[in-house]
Protein backbone atom coordinates (compact mmCIF):
# COMPACT_ATOMS: atom_id res chain seq x y z
CA UNK A 1 0.00 0.00 0.00
CA UNK A 2 3.10 2.35 1.02
CA UNK A 3 4.43 1.48 -1.72
CA UNK A 4 1.94 1.88 -4.53
CA UNK A 5 0.62 5.32 -2.50
CA UNK A 6 4.63 6.06 -3.38
CA UNK A 7 4.74 5.36 -6.80
CA UNK A 8 1.16 7.05 -7.44
CA UNK A 9 3.27 10.04 -5.47
CA UNK A 10 6.15 9.87 -8.05
CA UNK A 11 4.06 9.55 -11.16
CA UNK A 12 1.77 12.79 -10.63
CA UNK A 13 5.10 14.63 -9.72
CA UNK A 14 6.25 13.80 -12.39
CA UNK A 15 3.54 14.36 -14.82
CA UNK A 16 3.45 18.10 -13.49
CA UNK A 17 6.82 18.38 -13.70
CA UNK A 18 6.83 17.53 -17.58
CA UNK A 19 3.58 19.96 -17.54
CA UNK A 20 6.30 22.26 -15.98
CA UNK A 21 9.10 21.84 -18.40
CA UNK A 22 5.94 22.52 -21.01
CA UNK A 23 5.26 25.93 -19.84
CA UNK A 24 6.60 28.52 -21.91
CA UNK A 25 9.12 30.99 -21.20
CA UNK A 26 6.81 34.56 -20.83
CA UNK A 27 8.03 37.82 -21.83
CA UNK A 28 5.83 40.50 -20.87
CA UNK A 29 6.57 43.59 -23.29
CA UNK A 30 4.87 46.71 -21.96
CA UNK A 31 4.42 50.43 -24.30
CA UNK A 32 2.00 53.10 -23.95
CA UNK A 33 0.99 53.66 -27.74
CA UNK A 34 -1.75 52.46 -29.12
CA UNK A 35 -1.33 48.90 -31.04
CA UNK A 36 -1.64 50.35 -34.47
CA UNK A 37 1.20 52.33 -34.49
CA UNK A 38 4.74 51.81 -35.67
CA UNK A 39 5.27 50.55 -32.46
CA UNK A 40 2.43 48.89 -31.11
CA UNK A 41 2.65 46.89 -34.87
CA UNK A 42 6.27 45.55 -34.49
CA UNK A 43 5.99 44.65 -31.11
CA UNK A 44 3.14 42.28 -32.52
CA UNK A 45 5.66 41.16 -35.03
CA UNK A 46 7.96 40.40 -32.49
CA UNK A 47 5.72 38.16 -30.65
CA UNK A 48 4.30 36.45 -33.45
CA UNK A 49 8.13 35.49 -34.82
CA UNK A 50 9.46 34.92 -31.08
CA UNK A 51 6.61 32.10 -31.03
CA UNK A 52 7.65 30.54 -34.48
CA UNK A 53 11.60 30.76 -33.74
CA UNK A 54 11.55 28.88 -30.40
CA UNK A 55 8.50 26.58 -31.26
CA UNK A 56 6.70 27.92 -28.50
CA UNK A 57 8.81 28.34 -26.09
CA UNK A 58 8.41 31.69 -25.44
CA UNK A 59 5.71 33.34 -25.14
CA UNK A 60 5.53 37.46 -25.81
CA UNK A 61 2.50 38.92 -24.18
CA UNK A 62 2.12 42.85 -25.43
CA UNK A 63 0.49 44.73 -23.37
CA UNK A 64 0.06 48.43 -25.26
CA UNK A 65 -1.91 52.01 -24.88
CA UNK A 66 0.03 52.03 -21.29
CA UNK A 67 -2.60 49.29 -19.94
CA UNK A 68 0.13 48.26 -17.90
CA UNK A 69 2.33 50.90 -16.79
CA UNK A 70 2.46 54.16 -17.68
CA UNK A 71 5.75 56.23 -19.32
CA UNK A 72 8.14 56.63 -16.07
CA UNK A 73 6.51 53.46 -14.49
CA UNK A 74 7.67 50.96 -17.13
CA UNK A 75 11.16 52.30 -16.62
CA UNK A 76 11.12 51.10 -13.58
CA UNK A 77 8.92 47.57 -13.88
CA UNK A 78 12.16 46.68 -16.17
CA UNK A 79 14.66 46.99 -13.94
CA UNK A 80 12.84 45.16 -11.09
CA UNK A 81 11.61 42.62 -13.46
CA UNK A 82 7.74 43.03 -13.26
CA UNK A 83 8.11 43.49 -17.10
CA UNK A 84 10.79 41.64 -19.21
CA UNK A 85 10.73 43.83 -22.71
CA UNK A 86 10.17 47.42 -23.30
CA UNK A 87 10.64 49.65 -26.46
CA UNK A 88 10.56 53.11 -24.61
CA UNK A 89 10.95 56.74 -26.65
CA UNK A 90 14.44 57.51 -26.24
CA UNK A 91 14.02 60.60 -24.39
CA UNK A 92 13.23 58.52 -21.53
CA UNK A 93 16.78 57.23 -21.11
CA UNK A 94 18.31 60.82 -20.26
CA UNK A 95 15.90 60.83 -17.08
CA UNK A 96 17.21 57.23 -15.85
CA UNK A 97 20.62 58.98 -16.07
CA UNK A 98 21.98 57.83 -19.59
CA UNK A 99 22.17 61.74 -20.66
CA UNK A 100 24.21 60.80 -24.19
CA UNK A 101 20.57 59.10 -25.19
CA UNK A 102 19.63 63.12 -25.14
CA UNK A 103 21.07 63.78 -28.63
CA UNK A 104 18.56 62.41 -30.16
CA UNK A 105 16.19 64.95 -29.05
CA UNK A 106 17.81 67.68 -29.79
CA UNK A 107 16.29 69.69 -32.70
CA UNK A 108 16.93 68.91 -36.22
CA UNK A 109 19.91 66.96 -35.80
CA UNK A 110 18.63 64.45 -38.64
CA UNK A 111 17.51 65.29 -41.61
CA UNK A 112 16.11 62.25 -42.36
CA UNK A 113 15.53 58.05 -41.82
CA UNK A 114 19.02 57.83 -43.88
CA UNK A 115 20.87 59.97 -41.55
CA UNK A 116 18.86 58.73 -38.57
CA UNK A 117 20.16 54.99 -39.19
CA UNK A 118 23.17 55.69 -40.28
CA UNK A 119 23.95 56.38 -36.48
CA UNK A 120 21.22 53.48 -34.92
CA UNK A 121 22.43 51.07 -37.16
CA UNK A 122 26.50 52.41 -36.57
CA UNK A 123 28.62 52.03 -33.76
CA UNK A 124 27.04 55.38 -32.77
CA UNK A 125 24.39 53.66 -31.64
CA UNK A 126 25.68 50.60 -30.49
CA UNK A 127 27.92 52.09 -27.82
CA UNK A 128 24.68 54.14 -26.91
CA UNK A 129 23.19 50.79 -26.27
CA UNK A 130 25.91 49.27 -24.24
CA UNK A 131 25.48 52.43 -21.64
CA UNK A 132 22.65 50.56 -20.19
CA UNK A 133 24.04 47.83 -19.04
CA UNK A 134 25.45 48.89 -15.56
CA UNK A 135 21.69 50.09 -15.18
CA UNK A 136 20.98 46.96 -14.89
CA UNK A 137 19.26 46.94 -18.90
CA UNK A 138 20.36 45.49 -22.51
CA UNK A 139 19.42 47.12 -25.39
CA UNK A 140 18.54 44.86 -28.44
CA UNK A 141 17.58 47.56 -31.18
CA UNK A 142 16.59 50.66 -32.37
CA UNK A 143 13.27 50.97 -33.61
CA UNK A 144 11.95 53.92 -35.89
CA UNK A 145 8.74 55.82 -35.36
CA UNK A 146 9.30 59.23 -36.98
CA UNK A 147 9.99 62.73 -37.00
CA UNK A 148 7.89 65.42 -35.26
CA UNK A 149 5.67 68.28 -36.19
CA UNK A 150 4.31 70.90 -33.75
CA UNK A 151 0.28 71.20 -33.13
CA UNK A 152 -1.87 73.46 -32.07
CA UNK A 153 -5.40 75.83 -31.51
CA UNK A 154 -3.97 78.82 -33.60
CA UNK A 155 -2.16 78.32 -36.60
CA UNK A 156 2.09 77.77 -37.10
CA UNK A 157 4.05 79.64 -39.30
CA UNK A 158 7.04 81.04 -38.04
CA UNK A 159 8.43 80.14 -34.30
CA UNK A 160 6.86 82.87 -32.60
CA UNK A 161 3.31 81.38 -33.06
CA UNK A 162 4.36 79.23 -30.27
CA UNK A 163 5.63 82.32 -28.05
CA UNK A 164 3.94 81.66 -24.63
CA UNK A 165 1.80 78.72 -25.80
CA UNK A 166 1.97 75.60 -23.18
CA UNK A 167 3.39 72.81 -24.93
CA UNK A 168 3.03 69.17 -24.00
CA UNK A 169 6.49 67.63 -23.89
CA UNK A 170 8.14 64.14 -22.96
CA UNK A 171 10.15 64.38 -19.96
CA UNK A 172 13.39 65.54 -21.48
CA UNK A 173 16.18 68.43 -20.74
CA UNK A 174 16.52 68.80 -24.23
CA UNK A 175 12.81 69.43 -25.11
CA UNK A 176 12.53 71.73 -22.41
CA UNK A 177 15.19 73.74 -23.92
CA UNK A 178 14.36 73.57 -26.96
CA UNK A 179 10.59 74.64 -26.33
CA UNK A 180 12.21 77.49 -24.17
CA UNK A 181 14.24 78.54 -27.62
CA UNK A 182 11.13 79.32 -28.86
CA UNK A 183 9.75 81.12 -26.04
CA UNK A 184 7.03 77.98 -25.36
CA UNK A 185 6.01 76.82 -21.60
CA UNK A 186 7.27 73.07 -21.63
CA UNK A 187 4.78 70.80 -19.64
CA UNK A 188 5.98 67.69 -19.01
CA UNK A 189 3.16 64.97 -19.13
CA UNK A 190 3.34 61.37 -19.23
CA UNK A 191 1.98 60.11 -22.84
CA UNK A 192 -1.49 58.56 -22.18
CA UNK A 193 -2.56 62.12 -19.92
CA UNK A 194 -1.75 64.32 -23.59
CA UNK A 195 -5.39 64.06 -25.02
CA UNK A 196 -7.29 64.83 -22.02
CA UNK A 197 -5.08 68.32 -21.32
CA UNK A 198 -5.39 69.30 -24.75
CA UNK A 199 -9.20 68.87 -24.70
CA UNK A 200 -9.50 70.66 -21.55
CA UNK A 201 -6.75 73.35 -22.27
CA UNK A 202 -4.33 72.38 -19.73
CA UNK A 203 -1.73 72.43 -22.57
CA UNK A 204 -2.02 74.60 -26.08
CA UNK A 205 -0.38 72.06 -27.93
CA UNK A 206 2.59 69.42 -28.02
CA UNK A 207 4.90 67.69 -30.91
CA UNK A 208 4.51 64.59 -31.83
CA UNK A 209 4.95 61.92 -35.25
CA UNK A 210 1.86 62.24 -36.87
CA UNK A 211 1.18 58.31 -36.24
CA UNK A 212 0.92 59.22 -32.69
CA UNK A 213 -1.12 62.48 -32.65
CA UNK A 214 -3.47 60.62 -35.26
CA UNK A 215 -3.94 57.14 -32.78
CA UNK A 216 -4.55 59.49 -30.01
CA UNK A 217 -7.08 61.45 -31.95
CA UNK A 218 -4.56 64.57 -30.43
CA UNK A 219 -6.03 66.07 -34.41
CA UNK A 220 -9.68 66.18 -32.96
CA UNK A 221 -8.68 68.53 -30.57
CA UNK A 222 -5.68 70.48 -32.00
CA UNK A 223 -7.18 72.64 -34.96
CA UNK A 224 -3.82 73.33 -36.22
CA UNK A 225 -0.91 70.77 -37.50
CA UNK A 226 2.32 72.08 -39.14
CA UNK A 227 4.63 69.61 -40.96
CA UNK A 228 7.89 71.14 -39.40
CA UNK A 229 9.49 67.41 -39.11
CA UNK A 230 11.58 69.39 -36.51
CA UNK A 231 13.06 66.79 -34.13
CA UNK A 232 12.77 62.85 -34.23
CA UNK A 233 11.19 60.39 -32.06
CA UNK A 234 12.14 56.52 -31.88
CA UNK A 235 12.54 53.71 -29.78
CA UNK A 236 14.84 51.13 -28.40
CA UNK A 237 13.90 47.75 -27.28
CA UNK A 238 15.53 46.55 -24.60
CA UNK A 239 15.18 44.07 -21.49
CA UNK A 240 15.98 43.34 -18.20
CA UNK A 241 19.61 42.09 -18.47
CA UNK A 242 19.23 39.48 -15.82
CA UNK A 243 16.65 37.61 -17.11
CA UNK A 244 18.05 37.80 -20.81
CA UNK A 245 21.56 36.93 -19.14
CA UNK A 246 19.36 33.81 -17.55
CA UNK A 247 17.91 32.62 -20.46
CA UNK A 248 18.86 29.20 -22.43
CA UNK A 249 21.55 30.02 -25.07
CA UNK A 250 19.44 28.38 -27.83
CA UNK A 251 16.57 30.41 -27.03
CA UNK A 252 18.33 33.58 -26.44
CA UNK A 253 19.71 33.37 -30.05
CA UNK A 254 16.26 32.25 -31.38
CA UNK A 255 14.99 35.59 -29.93
CA UNK A 256 17.50 38.04 -31.06
CA UNK A 257 16.66 36.57 -34.54
CA UNK A 258 13.34 37.64 -33.96
CA UNK A 259 14.22 40.71 -33.06
CA UNK A 260 15.79 41.40 -35.90
CA UNK A 261 13.40 40.24 -38.19
CA UNK A 262 10.96 42.48 -36.23
CA UNK A 263 13.28 45.79 -36.54
CA UNK A 264 13.67 45.16 -40.06
CA UNK A 265 9.56 45.10 -40.22
CA UNK A 266 9.68 47.81 -37.36
CA UNK A 267 11.67 50.28 -39.82
CA UNK A 268 10.13 49.57 -43.17
CA UNK A 269 6.74 50.41 -42.02
CA UNK A 270 7.32 53.45 -39.74
CA UNK A 271 7.50 55.94 -42.81
CA UNK A 272 4.24 54.44 -44.68
CA UNK A 273 2.11 54.78 -41.21
CA UNK A 274 3.55 58.21 -40.42
CA UNK A 275 2.36 58.71 -44.57
CA UNK A 276 -0.94 56.94 -43.79
CA UNK A 277 -1.36 58.50 -40.35
CA UNK A 278 -0.95 62.68 -42.41
CA UNK A 279 -3.72 61.20 -44.85
CA UNK A 280 -6.51 60.64 -42.09
CA UNK A 281 -5.75 63.64 -40.25
CA UNK A 282 -6.43 65.42 -43.80
CA UNK A 283 -9.97 63.77 -44.36
CA UNK A 284 -10.66 64.15 -40.65
CA UNK A 285 -11.23 67.98 -41.71
CA UNK A 286 -10.95 68.90 -37.93
CA UNK A 287 -6.96 69.74 -37.89
CA UNK A 288 -5.72 72.23 -40.61
CA UNK A 289 -2.14 70.58 -41.88
CA UNK A 290 0.13 73.37 -42.92
CA UNK A 291 3.64 72.55 -44.99
CA UNK A 292 6.24 75.07 -44.46
CA UNK A 293 8.20 76.88 -46.89
CA UNK A 294 11.65 76.26 -47.14
CA UNK A 295 11.94 79.87 -45.88
CA UNK A 296 9.71 79.08 -43.45
CA UNK A 297 11.20 75.84 -42.04
CA UNK A 298 14.60 77.69 -41.70
CA UNK A 299 13.69 80.09 -39.97
CA UNK A 300 12.49 77.44 -37.21
CA UNK A 301 16.19 76.43 -38.10
CA UNK A 302 17.75 79.44 -36.84
CA UNK A 303 16.01 79.28 -33.89
CA UNK A 304 16.28 75.61 -32.72
CA UNK A 305 20.20 74.44 -33.99
CA UNK A 306 21.65 76.68 -31.53
CA UNK A 307 20.01 73.79 -28.67
CA UNK A 308 22.91 71.49 -29.51
CA UNK A 309 25.50 73.98 -28.32
CA UNK A 310 23.61 74.86 -25.26
CA UNK A 311 23.14 71.52 -24.47
CA UNK A 312 26.86 69.81 -25.49
CA UNK A 313 27.63 70.43 -21.52
CA UNK A 314 24.78 67.57 -20.04
CA UNK A 315 24.84 65.67 -23.26
CA UNK A 316 28.12 65.45 -23.67
CA UNK A 317 29.94 67.13 -26.67
CA UNK A 318 31.76 64.02 -27.75
CA UNK A 319 28.58 61.93 -28.32
CA UNK A 320 27.14 65.00 -30.51
CA UNK A 321 30.35 65.08 -32.82
CA UNK A 322 29.77 61.70 -33.36
CA UNK A 323 26.73 61.90 -34.18
CA UNK A 324 27.69 64.87 -36.75
CA UNK A 325 30.41 63.16 -38.12
CA UNK A 326 28.13 60.14 -38.64
CA UNK A 327 25.75 62.13 -40.54
CA UNK A 328 28.23 64.80 -42.42
CA UNK A 329 25.70 67.44 -39.97
CA UNK A 330 26.91 70.78 -40.10
CA UNK A 331 25.54 73.04 -37.50
CA UNK A 332 26.79 76.37 -39.17
CA UNK A 333 25.05 75.57 -42.35
C1 LIG B 1 5.60 60.35 -25.96
O1 LIG B 1 5.47 60.32 -24.73
O2 LIG B 1 5.27 61.32 -26.66
C2 LIG B 1 6.20 59.16 -26.63
O3 LIG B 1 7.19 58.61 -25.81
C3 LIG B 1 5.19 58.12 -26.89
C4 LIG B 1 5.83 56.98 -27.61
O4 LIG B 1 6.26 56.04 -26.96
O5 LIG B 1 5.86 57.05 -28.85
Amino acid sequence: MKVSKLLIGLFAGALSLAAYAQQPIVIKFSHVVANDTPKGKAAEYFAKKAAELTGGKVKVEVYGNSTLYKDKEEMEALQLGAVQMLAPSLAKFGPLGVKEFEVFDLPYIFDNYDDLHKVTTGPVGQQLLDKLQPKGIKGLAFWDNGFKSFSLNSPIKVPADLKGKKMRIQSSKVLEEQMRALGSLPQVMAFSEVYQALQTGVVDGTENPISNLYTQKMHEVQKHLTITDHGYLGYAVIVNKKFWDGLPADIRKQLDEAMVQATRYANQIARVENDQALEAVKKSGKTTVYVPTAEERGAFKKVLVPVHQKMAGRIGKETIDNVYKATGFNPNK
